[in-house]
């Protein structure tokens, strides 16, 4: 078993991205068997698809480091690292390019919202970014990839990448790539914007009230939940009654995604309440899951020193772990190394 997951470091990390994937790759980690192994990277290439800032890049970078190890990554028991120290990434995209097609990444959705109505304009690297993404967990023998709903698309299309690259350039008994399963939380597999509850939790997201980020202090996080847009009802007993009241389920969710319980046996107790009384609740169970991480990241954000001990020991065992693969890769395709 290998298990592969990135995230982005722009910005922030939120309690989407928390409860989406990082609580996920801790707990795989945590109750991994003998012999299995878990990696996982910044997705520095990728943040580069749109524009950005590079001194905000490079410090995003560290602290995001700083927010894994502060939510139980631990750098010695899995593989942290960032792409740019892994040069095998990028080689393996660029030998994916030859297998992807146009028309898999034309039907991308996050490429149709991230490009907008400037399609034109987008960058060449935000259209074949599923392509890096594929090569991210191709280039391990990745078995599992724990993520969130939203990145489920892209690894369907890494699989098709393998599937047609084995196919095409490999035999039946040899494989070049194995075809990864993504794992998506089914409690929390998507955290949706506090304003509006049919968008998703983003970093992107203009409004800072929009998500709860895990360097939030507490009087900020009553205050976004104090905040959050609801609708006047009380809630129901049970789920059906979150139908067509988006806000609603999106709260329970939350509520039930932190305390380990599922919407109904989160609505079994507060049935019947208004807003008034759930969201002094939610605020004060987000307060105590969030407190100790925040109070931890900050301390690791002192020490520079360390972040780029554990990104620098990572890389040099993600390089190691990338040869056999991309060097199949290569000679499958027929291309002259020496
Ligand atoms: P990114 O950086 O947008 O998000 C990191 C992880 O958080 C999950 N996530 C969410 N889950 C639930 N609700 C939300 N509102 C929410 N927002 C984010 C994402 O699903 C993701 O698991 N392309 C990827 C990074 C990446 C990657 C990879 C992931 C690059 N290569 C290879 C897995 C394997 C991304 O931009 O995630």
């Amino acid at each position: 078993m290998r298990i592969v997951s990135g995230i982005q470091p722009t910005g922030n990390l939120h309690l989407g991205n928390y409860l989406g994937a990082i609580r996920n790759w801790v707990r795989m980690q945590d109750e991994l068997e003998e012999g299995a192994e878990c990696l996982f990277f910044l997705a520095d290439l990728h943040a580069i698809s749109m524009p950005h800032e590079p001194a905000a890049l490079h410090r995003a970078t560290l602290e995001m480091v700083a927010a894994l190890v502060a939510c139980g990554i631990d750098p010695d028991r899995s593989i942290l690292f960032n792409q740019a120290q892994v040069p095998a990434h990028a080689e393996l995209q660029w030998l994916l390019n030859g297998t992807a097609r146009m028309g898999w990444l034309n039907r991308m959705t996050q490429f149709k919202d991230k490009s907008g109505k400037n399609r034109e304009g987008a960058s060449a690297a935000l259209f074949t970014y599923p392509v890096l993404q594929a090569a991210d967990v191709l280039l391990y023998q990745t078995t599992h990839v724990p993520v969130g709903e939203d990145q489920k698309q892209h690894l369907e299309l890494a699989r098709d990448i393998a599937q047609k690259f084995n196919n095409d350039f490999a035999s039946e008994e040899a494989p070049v790539f194995t075809l990864p399963d993504p794992i998506t939380p089914p409690e929390a597999a998507r955290i949706m914007s506090l304003r509006e509850g049919s968008k998703k939790m983003s970093k992107s997201d203009p409004s800072d009230m929009a998500r709860i980020n895990l360097t939030d202090d507490s009087e900020t996080i009553v205050k976004k939940i104090k905040k959050a847009k609801t609708d006047p009802e009380p809630l129901p007993s049970d789920s059906n009654g979150l139908v067509g009241r988006p806000e609603a389920l999106n709260l329970v969710s939350i509520y039930g995604a932190l305390s380990g319980e599922t919407v109904d046996a989160v609505l079994a107790r507060f049935g019947g309440q208004g807003f008034g009384v759930f969201k002094p609740a939610l605020a004060d169970l987000m307060v105590e899951s969030i407190a100790p991480i925040t109070a931890r990241f900050r301390d690791l954000l002192e020490d520079r020193e360390a972040l780029d001990a554990i990104l620098a020991k990572g890389a040099a065992r993600a390089r190691e772990r990338a040869v056999p693969t991309l060097d199949a890769a290569y000679r499958a395709l027929g291309l002259v190394r020496g």
